[in-house]
């Protein structure tokens, strides 16, 4: 097993601590590395945000997210050590400065710790809360500063938040959150690749059919589906999350793991993305809105009555993508994302072409080809489909089956959760994990041309119902080209 290596102590602050991400993922996610020993003990967490509280209040109500359910006595014990390094802060981050005194006093004042600034909050205050920190003095020559996503909401607001921010902190020094990067799986897809001799050199249009790249969400938009209905989810998952993992899929094998070398070479995947235009966005498109339906064995709302009206935000898109290089040229890379589909699964799919020339008797049973079904989450693993002949007598036959990989069964342990790794990677200054500027930006100008198309052509919305794989109009969209979306079964 890895031996867990103990970061450098830090301080850091989390604006918008009171929100849902500060209590359910990040102070969770500080408390697992504080007990597995990866935080030293001068490290210090201050929680801001406006709301009056004490530091007792706020640890009580983060409580109620790590203390779930029947929490052990020694559970609680750790809690109760962890939370003498968290302070509370009541900050106003957008106004006249209220409270950035006692922040700053709640700080180390040693300028050669780390000092991480997280932003749990809406990007469109990213600016201001950078220049408050500036003006105030907060800014150390060993700050980093964390930005949640949306970055924007398209490539213009994107470009006016990373300028706003790049006035106060250095590119080197801001790291932009896709929390699927932190994912195990997701950082396995570069070894996967680059470790291994055996995938390479039919890593391309040569070898390769098609690429499916599916996450699918069985939760609706419940509660944040005020901020859900101005993104939907061409803005919300495909824009980052599925871009990141066409990007590692796509991209040349970088010089080494070195930050700037492979986010130079992801960037050149998504300059090299076809633009979706409105001739094209019919053909290349669909979008989709949950109905009422039957949802992990309950009977669920439709989106547009969770939201309160008609709406014609899309729950879901599957998009017909092509990479116009040398590598990936006639390469279709299908990408599909929704809420309250069947199942929650995320997975990549790697169709290989058939075999050249078939030499086996036509009553041997079908010849079919590879496929690498890479399974992100749940039930992480990989898989390879391979032809193999149905052992004993009585001539050939021909069987598919799987080379399975489960992680689970092979490395019988629990890996943390994203946002643990993440926060980590911070603290130890590794920006491989994070979206540089120019990603970022060029990821919005591509989905920005969808939603023009979606403006400027007849693109409708068609109902799904709750629980099920999505419209029909997805099936079609890889039926005209002869191939059809694999799922967790039938892969
Ligand atoms: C977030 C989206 O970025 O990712 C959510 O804003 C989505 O809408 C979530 O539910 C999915 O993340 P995960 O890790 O549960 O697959």
């Amino acid at each position: 097993m890895a031996e867990l290596v103990p970061v450098e102590p830090f301080d850091i602050v989390i604006f918008g601590a009171t929100g849902d991400l500060a209590r359910r993922k990040l102070v969770p996610a500080l408390f697992h590395r504080w007990c597995d020993g990866q935080i030293p003990e001068n490290s210090r967490i201050v929680a801001a945000a406006r709301d009056e509280l004490s530091t007792a209040d706020y640890i009580k109500r983060a409580g109620e997210m790590v203390l779930t359910g029947g929490a052990s006595a020694e559970r609680r014990d750790a809690w109760a050590r962890f939370t003498q390094h968290l302070t509370y802060c009541a900050v106003d981050a957008t106004a006249d400065g209220k409270g950035w005194g006692e922040l700053k006093a709640a700080l180390d004042p040693d300028p050669k710790k780390i000092r991480l600034f997280y932003l749990a909050l809406p990007p469109s205050i990213y600016g201001s809360v950078c220049d408050a920190i500036g003006e105030h003095g907060l800014n150390t020559p060993r700050s980093r500063i964390v930005l949640e996503k949306p970055i924007g909401h398209d490539f213009h607001s994107a470009r006016q938040v990373n300028e706003a921010v790049g006035r106060v902190f250095p590119e080197n020094a801001i790291f932009r959150i896709d929390h699927y990067l932190g994912k195990e799986t997701v950082q396995n897809l570069l070894i996967l690749r680059f470790a291994n001799m055996l995938l390479e050199p039919v890593w391309n249009s040569g070898g390769i059919d098609h690429v499916q790249i599916t996450v699918a969400e069985s939760l609706g938009a419940g509660k944040r589906a005020s901020y859900y209905d101005r993104a939907g989810a061409l803005r919300d998952m495909v824009q980052n999350h599925l871009l990141q993992l066409l990007c590692l899929v796509a991209m040349e094998p970088p010089a080494s793991l070195e930050a700037d070398a492979v986010r130079a070479e992801k960037l050149k995947v998504l300059r090299a993305l076809r633009r979706i235009d409105s001739k094209s966005v019919n053909k290349a498109v669909v979008r989709g809105q949950y109905e009422a339906g039957v949802s992990d064995r309950e009977s669920v709302e439709g989106y547009a009555e969770e939201v309160g009206e008609a709406t014609d935000t899309e729950t879901f898109v599957a998009i017909r993508g092509e990479i116009d290089n040398w590598r990936w040229a006639g390469v279709p890379f299908y990408l599909r994302t929704g809420k309250r589909m069947r199942s929650r699964r995320s997975e990549i799919i790697i169709q290989f072409k058939p075999v050249p020339h078939d030499i086996i008797q036509a009553d041997a049973g079908a010849l079919q080809p590879n496929r690498l079904v890479i399974r992100l989450q749940p039930d992480e693993g990989v898989k390879l489909m391979l032809m193999t002949k149905d052992p004993g007598p009585g001539g050939v036959r021909l069987r598919y089956v799987p080379l399975n990989l489960s992680f689970a069964d092979e490395f019988e342990k629990d890996y943390p959760d994203a946002y643990e790794r993440l926060l980590m990677a911070v603290v130890r200054g590794n920006l491989g994990l994070f979206m540089r500027r120019d990603e970022v930006e060029t990821a919005w100008r591509w989905t920005d041309g969808i939603i023009a198309a979606w403006h400027d052509g007849d693109c409708p919305v068609h109902l799904y119902p709750a629980g099920t794989d999505g419209p029909t109009q997805a099936s079609l969209l890889l039926g005209r080209d002869d191939r059809e979306w694999f799922d967790a079964d039938t892969a």
